[in-house]
């Protein structure tokens, strides 16, 4: 946590989908919200703002965290990795590529957030049953009730990356 407040704002340090910067942000902004309005990245989503939903996932230090319930000051030192990062990476153009041909997106609103998940569980390269698929993405929620293909989507990529 740095140090020396002024005017209700702290310079934080961090990276941001591979870019390094020093920003001011106000000690009670959350993550999404820097993410969003201080550095425009959009495609986190904030949904239910109380830790619920899921929509504003996000990976910080490698892990998905609701970056509607971590401060922005919280961040500091550390590495955030949004949807757009993931995208630009093409880490997880597999993924995306299933979630289009399995129909996995309806209104979209969940699906940054879904993607974000769903890539710290294919990271850990193993094969799982669609129940456990299903227990790992249960924090996030979709409206649209989409998560037959959404699991459909995430099993397919799970296969196909360990086939290879
Ligand atoms: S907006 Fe963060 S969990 Fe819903
Ligand atoms: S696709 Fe609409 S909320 Fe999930």
């Amino acid at each position: 946590m740095p140090s020396s407040p002024q005017n209700g704002r702290l310079e934080i340090a961090v990276e941001v989908n591979g870019e390094r910067m020093r920003r001011h942000v106000e000690v009670r902004k959350n993550l999404a919200d820097f993410l969003r309005d201080d550095l425009g990245l959009t495609g986190t989503h904030v949904g239910c703002e109380h830790g619920v939903c899921g929509a504003c996932t996000v990976k910080l230090n490698g892990r998905s965290a609701r970056a509607c319930l971590t401060l922005a000051v919280q961040a500091d030192g550390g590495v955030v990795e949004t949807i757009e990062g993931l995208t630009r990476s093409a880490s997880i153009s597999d993924l995306q590529a299933a979630f289009v041909a399995l129909n996995a997106a309806q209104c979209g609103f969940c699906t940054s957030g879904m993607l974000v998940t769903a890539s710290e569980l294919l990271e850990q390269q193993v094969v799982l049953s669609r129940e456990a698929i299903r227990e790992f993405i249960s924090g996030n929620i979709c409206r649209c009730t989409g998560y037959h293909a959404i699991v459909d989507a995430i099993e397919q990529t799970m296969h196909s990356r360990a086939a290879r």
